[in-house]
């Protein structure tokens, strides 16, 4: 199973190492030592992550040769718009051209289209994100495996099914050992070339445990490491990037200063110290993946906009932006479930705003609809998906919300339907570099 094209090293230049991929040259960032031109890698989100033996590179890429031309032309062919017709507002129009062009859009115009519930609309502002992606980034599709680790949290958020005080929960701790051998059978043999490591706020991984756990895993795994473990110190972030972390994923969760104290309920929780980790963690060199929660009860459509333009401003590379799914055991058990075109006009309006931006799909997009869901965000601008290698005794207690999509699922079947779906779409599940 390959979630990457093998590329061949052209050029190095300080930490950079420029790669071909059937001829389409990318860089990509090197913190190898030992590589050379003419190395075959595997790189992920613009980092080199793992060196492959030549005579393996060449049999991938002979497989994938043909594959990879196909899929190019399919996403071409379905990325195309028609002519719109029957949209009678022109001025929609006009927003829609100025994002073709690259003109930056002002605060009404961003406003105007998250607001639009007319289908032809819709249709013309999904497709114009779609083409959008396909013309900034081609048609590689990210695909990272998440393990849910701990479900112990000591917040309590009052969205979020596994806060502290639902007392209904039975809680989980996989040790750091655990751990180290779930990451290696996803990396070294399910072929995931990216990992998340997350869960609740659970401070019995104490900063040694953290460095730990990333430093076996670095010297198991060929693999970019995201982490997703909520509010710690500047210096556990910064001493988890030097053993080897290089992602985060961590939401502000709503822009909205009043809104965000209303919903979170924990001992240091406030929005300001959340924006100002993730400010440090940018400078530290982590890749920032973040957003907000989509149908907060009394969030508005300016909210969703300050989230989208907020989630720029932290140079965000991934954008992570899911509904609320209600959860019975938290006290926004009533909360209306948001319409599915909501989330996708967020994903398709940060797609013009951040053109070249990594857009998930989550989980919680696909609970929301589990038929059609990924298919719907990979057509409105998004290029990134999640699976979940969770041990599947873990799984479902990991219960942030019900239903959650993918449980169902053993974990190889969910590989095999990603990548049909990706194929079908003229997608490569790859991370062709920055
Ligand atoms: N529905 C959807 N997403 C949720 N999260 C927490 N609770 C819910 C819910 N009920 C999200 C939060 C958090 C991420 C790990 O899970 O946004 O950042």
């Amino acid at each position: 199973m390959c979630y990457a094209i093998p590329g061949k090293i052209l050029e190095l230049r300080d930490n950079i190492a420029v790669v071909d991929y059937f001829g389409e040259h990318r860089n990509v960032l090197n913190d190898f030592t030992d590589v050379q031109i003419g190395d075959y890698i595997y790189a992920q989100g613009g980092i080199l992550v793992q060196k492959i033996p030549k005579q393996d590179a060449i049999l991938i890429l002979k497989e994938w040769e043909e594959r990879f031309f196909q899929l190019k032309k399919l996403d071409l062919k379905i990325s195309r718009i028609k002519e719109e017709v029957g949209i009678e507002d022109n001025k929609f129009i006009k927003i829609i051209e100025k994002t073709r062009e690259g003109i930056s859009l002002k605060r009404d115009e961003v406003l105007r289209l998250l607001k639009t519930n007319d289908k032809k609309e819709l249709n013309l502002l999904f497709k114009t994100a779609n083409k959008l992606r396909q013309k900034h980034l081609k048609n590689s599709c990210c695909v990272h495996g998440i393990i849910e680790f701990s479900n112990h949290c000591r917040n309590d958020c009052l969205y979020c099914g596994i806060r502290k005080s639902n007392k209904k929960l039975k809680r989980y701790r996989m040790d750091v050992d655990e751990i180290v051998k779930v990451a290696s059978f996803a990396v070294n043999r399910l072929g995931f070339k990216a990992l998340v490591l997350q869960s609740g706020e659970d401070f019995w991984y104490t900063t040694e445990k953290l460095i730990e756990m990333i430093k076996k895993i670095k010297e198991k795994c060929g693999v970019l490491l995201f982490m997703s473990i909520g509010e710690r110190s500047f210096d556990c972030y910064k001493r988890m990037y030097e053993a080897g972390a290089r992602g985060v994923l961590f939401r502000f969760e709503t822009s909205n200063p009043r809104l965000y104290k209303k919903l979170h309920r924990g001992p240091k929780l406030k929005f300001q110290n959340r924006i100002k980790l993730l400010r440090y963690m940018s400078k530290l060199g982590y890749i920032i993946a973040t957003g907000s929660l989509i149908g907060l009860p009394g969030q508005t459509e300016e909210d969703l906009m300050n989230d989208i333009l907020l989630t720029k401003s932290l140079n965000a590379e991934m954008y992570s932006f899911g509904p609320l799914i209600p959860h019975s055991e938290t006290p926004l058990a009533n909360a209306s479930l948001e319409n599915i075109n909501t989330v996708l006009k967020v994903l398709a309006v940060s797609r013009l705003i951040d053109p070249k931006a990594k857009i998930l799909v989550t989980t919680a997009l696909e609970t929301l609809d589990k038929e059609n869901g990924r298919k719907l965000g990979l057509l409105s601008g998004a290029n990134s998906l999640m699976i979940n290698v969770t041990p599947t005794k873990y799984k479902n207690l990991y219960s942030i919300y019900p239903n959650k999509a993918g449980n169902e699922r053993e974990i190889e079947d969910d590989i095999e339907k990603t990548l049909n779906l990706l194929y079908s779409l003229g997608r490569a599940p790859t991370d062709l570099g920055i």
